[in-house]
């Protein structure tokens, strides 16, 4: 790559400074021309001191949040490129603009990313999106360089920051822009103090102010020295600012002399653009002298037509008042049909609101009257279910009926019996009686029987019988037994 002009007599001395103080700046990538200087100019002064922190980190993953025409991000990828590291570089951006870095057409990025493309392609590529839809894209832990140039107000510049901190490595460097902007809403500046505050840091104060963060606890050597040495040392620190500021100035001031050498050069193109103008105007003027020597012939021939078209316009005029009178005993007919049909059109819209009107009342009508039918339907099957049920009554009260009259039946037939018991009762009773009454007779009988003499003069005939083994005593039982059923007969009425 080539290099720029030699040092400026101050960057000289701010070298020599350097050198005192441990030749830790001096690497020959600082002084290289940049591939990419092109507005807007805002970053170009860092463009030293990104290169040196590519050297000096070496970083696996670099992502930038901002990237707009790429000036920063090409430093970075110039410098991997130059020093051929196994990096790999990762643009953010919408590539829309916002607020602050204004809005910008689709051109922007047609030409940003084809230069992108032709120098970088083989390690870097272009994420369009927010940041906050990247963030998913990155492991954690996995960012070595973190480059924030998005929205600058407060609350962005923290947020981006805040919410890459997860992604960033154990050896990782933030850079923000614009720490030293104390215009309308930019907040770097109060964030910055934050940062600093929590994290060994640098700040550059040219070019908008550039913030220096060491994140990582293994951040190589001169990237420590600077964010925890030169901090701290007010001569470093001022030889390091004057070193970058110097050399981020020159190539401002090449960047303008190219914008001149770019506007001189578009001058001399506009001029020579504006002669062959001229030359082509005067050309078109020889056309048009010829081309009007041909019109004036046309126009002698067109004022012969004129007069003869004048002539002829009188003749139409006539016809024309004629036809104007007409016209107007037409229109005043017009005007009164219109009239009519005005009243005509009213008449219709009326009578169109009331048959509307109508129509509206009988498709309520039809609506009642479906709800009638339809109350009227289902009474009709209430009514059907209680015919049906009162037969089902009338049904069930005939057999209980039946059931009543052959209980009735039933009931006289058993009355009957009753009776006929009863008869049958009260008769043996009245046998029964009888019967009493002949026994307590025999028994009385038998008594007299029993206490008669000739009984007793019989008890030795009825012993003497009694010994033969009895069997003449049950023959003369049984003869008395028969006289007792004769003396029965005979007392019985
Ligand atoms: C200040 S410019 C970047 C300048 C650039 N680093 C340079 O070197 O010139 C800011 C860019 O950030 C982009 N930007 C701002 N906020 C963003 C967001 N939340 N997501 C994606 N891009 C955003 C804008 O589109 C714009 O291009």
């Amino acid at each position: 790559m080539a290099i720029v002009e030699p040092p400026t007599r101050l960057a000289r001395k701010a070298m020599s400074t350097v050198v005192s103080s441990g030749e830790l700046l001096l690497r020959s990538i600082v002084f290289t021309r940049p591939v990419r200087l092109v507005d807007p100019p805002s970053w170009v002064p860092h463009i030293p001191f990104a290169f040196w922190l590519i050297d000096a980190l070496r970083p696996g993953t670099v992502v930038e949040l901002g990237t707009h025409t790429g000036v920063s991000y090409s430093a970075f990828a110039q410098a991997v490129q130059i020093l051929g590291l196994d990096t790999a570089t990762y643009a953010v951006d919408t590539w829309k603009g916002d607020h602050q870095a204004g809005f910008y057409g689709e051109d922007v990025f047609k030409e940003w990313s084809s230069f992108h493309d032709h120098h970088f392609s083989a390690f870097s590529r272009l994420v369009r999106s927010t940041f906050e839809e990247a963030l998913s894209k990155f492991p954690d832990g996995s960012v070595d360089l973190l480059h924030i140039d998005g929205v600058h107000t407060y609350e962005a510049v923290r947020e981006d920051f805040e919410s890459w901190l997860p992604k960033l490595s154990n050896r990782a460097v933030v850079v923000m822009h614009d720490t030293n902007v104390r215009e309308a809403d930019f907040g770097v500046c109060r964030f910055w103090p934050e940062v600093a505050a929590r994290y060994p840091s640098f700040a550059f104060l040219h070019g908008h102010g550039l913030g220096v963060v060491g994140i990582g606890h293994s951040l190589p050597a001169d990237v420590r020295w600077l964010v925890e040495q030169v901090n701290s040392r007010g001569q470093i620190a001022f030889t390091v600012r004057e070193f970058f500021a110097t050399l981020g100035e020159a190539l401002l001031g090449q960047l303008r002399q190219s914008g001149h050498a770019h506007e001189r050069a578009h001058m001399v193109g506009r001029l020579s653009e504006q002669d062959e103008l001229v030359a082509h105007l005067t050309a078109e003027a020889t056309r048009v002298s010829a081309r009007q020597a041909e019109n004036e012939a046309t126009l002698r021939q067109v004022h012969a037509l004129a007069a003869d078209l004048a002539l002829q316009l009188s003749a139409a005029s006539v016809a024309l008042d004629r036809a104007r009178i007409d016209a107007r005993a037409q229109g005043e007919q017009m005007s009164t049909m219109t009239t009519g049909l005005a009243s005509l059109r009213e008449d219709l819209r009326v009578s169109r609101e009331q048959s509307e009107a109508d129509r509206d009342r009988t498709q309520a009508l039809k609506r009642d009257l479906a709800v009638l039918r339809e109350d009227t339907r289902t009474a009709q099957s209430t009514a059907d279910a209680e015919r049906v049920r009162a037969k089902g009554l009338q049904n069930e009260i005939a057999a209980l009926q039946g059931r009543l009259d052959r209980a009735y039946e039933r009931r006289a037939t058993l009355n009957r019996k009753v009776q006929t018991l009863r008869v049958t009762a009260s008769r043996l009773t009245r046998q029964h009686a009888v019967q009493t009454s002949r026994q307590k007779k025999l028994a009385r009988a038998l008594k007299q029987v029993y206490s008669s003499r000739s009984w007793r003069w019989t008890a030795p005939l009825r012993r003497a019988l009694g010994a033969d083994g009895g069997s003449g005593f049950r023959s003369f039982a049984r003869k008395l037994q028969a006289w007792a059923h004769a003396a029965r007969a005979l007392f019985s009425p």
